[in-house]
């Protein structure tokens, strides 16, 4: 594979606050080539947009702490002074934020925010820009881009907003694009339209693409990799097809299962996932999906597993759960056949001894080491 274009190893983000350090990102490694599309799933609050915003130099301040690396183009970004970050926000690497409606200014016209966001990254005359502006809005699908380049953002639909964001992270030509929900405001068919979008100009331009979504449905039709985050952590990462045919994550599973798919039996009840996740300050021990977990044995609530290969036939297959790959492929299997996780459990022997590795942590937690019988649960 190429080499990537953005390389996240072991990032950070940990913020002080009066009530505690919240661990929002905690050890997240990943990276995404020129022409691939990544996406970040997970529920609210598992530091997706804290990670992202990260990527963009967005968190640096008085109270946050950020280690690790992303290399950006072989170059460490979180060495880079706050003046070179701002040169390559909206040069080299655009985001398109959560709330679209907070990025557009309402009282400037479409056309003059496009040339201004152009003008600001390349040396071009406002004539120029302007070319490139209608140029963008039509490659966006905006309807006669001539006369709606003189728009006020009010003047347009929800979708046609979003796709006026899209048009202004990609003018300057970026190499990433990160997408943060680029969809949640909208409607079903509109979000379609938009993925297939971002999709088109990714293959067009070879841009790669971060996706962040909490729905693992509206990203399963345009990413190539798929990252699975839960308290701030990956906890499962893979290529899109592997999540879907073959997940080895608890969380996962409940994920998969409390979204409708087309391809799951109509009659096929969706499975919300129980409970809430968790305080980013005072984080479970051992395994943090461990208080939500149908599958939980004592060991796993000492143990804090490592994301790792999983050996299967996907080579970027990883995962962090401590029960062993064939129990996990057990499990899924009868998940899979219909059964509810309560069924799933009674069917499948789930053994009490650790099979993934443990964290750096867990030799202080851990009632016994990796791969050895615990007793009592
Ligand atoms: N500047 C900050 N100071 C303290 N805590 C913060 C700060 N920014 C974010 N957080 C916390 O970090 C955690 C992760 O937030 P983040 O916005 O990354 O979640 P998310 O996965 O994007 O969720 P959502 O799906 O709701 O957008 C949250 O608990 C949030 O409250
Ligand atoms: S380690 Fe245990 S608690 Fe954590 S996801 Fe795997 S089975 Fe569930
Ligand atoms: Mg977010």
């Amino acid at each position: 594979m190429a080499e990537p274009l953005l390389e996240v190893k072991d990032l950070r983000v940990h913020f002080d606050t009066d009530d505690g350090v919240v661990q929002a990102v905690d050890g997240i490694s990943y990276g995404v080539s020129a022409g691939q599309v990544l996406g970040i799933v997970g529920e609210s609050g598992s530091g997706k947009s804290v990670s992202s915003l990260t990527v963009m130099g967005l968190t640096r301040s008085s109270n946050a702490r950020i280690t690790g690396e992303i290399r950006f183009r072989g170059r460490d970004l979180l060495q880079a002074s706050n003046e070179d970050m701002r040169a390559i926000r909206g040069g080299e690497i655009a985001m398109i934020f959560q709330d679209p409606l907070s990025s557009l200014h309402p009282f400037y016209k479409i056309g003059d925010q496009l040339v201004e966001a152009h003008r600001a990254h390349t040396d071009v005359s406002k004539a120029q820009a302007r070319d490139r502006a209608i140029e963008m809005l039509g490659l966006v699908g905006i309807p006669d881009p001539r006369r709606r380049v003189d728009g006020y953002p009010h003047e347009f639909s929800g979708g046609m907003r979003q796709r006026v964001m899209i048009a202004m992270a990609l003018i300057n030509d970026p190499k990433l694009l990160i997408a943060d929900e680029p969809t949640t405001a909208l409607d079903v068919t509109v979000q379609a339209q938009i993925l297939e979008l971002i999709q088109r100009l990714q293959r067009e331009l070879d841009t790669a693409v971060v996706i962040i979504t909490h729905d693992l449905g509206v990203v399963a039709e345009v990413t190539d990799e798929i990252a699975v985050m839960y308290a701030g952590r990956i906890v499962e990462h893979a290529k899109a097809d592997t999540i879907f045919a073959s997940p080895q994550h608890p969380y996962t599973w409940g994920l998969l299962k409390s979204i409708p798919r087309l391809d799951t039996p109509r009659d096929e009840e969706l499975v919300p996932i129980s409970g809430r996740p968790p305080s980013l300050i005072l984080k479970p021990p051992g395994c943090s999906f461990h208080p939500r977990c149908p599958y939980v044995r004592e060991a796993h609530k000492k143990v804090d597993p490592v994301l790792e290969p999983t050996g299967g036939a996907d080579p970027s297959h990883k995962v962090a759960c401590l029960l062993p790959s064939e129990t996990r492929r057990a499990l899924w299997s009868a998940l899979q056949s219909g059964e509810t996780p309560d069924e799933a459990r009674e069917e499948v022997d789930i053994p009490d001894t650790l099979s993934g590795s443990a964290g750096p942590d867990a030799g202080a937690q851990a009632a016994a080491p990796a791969n050895e019988e615990v007793s009592g649960s």
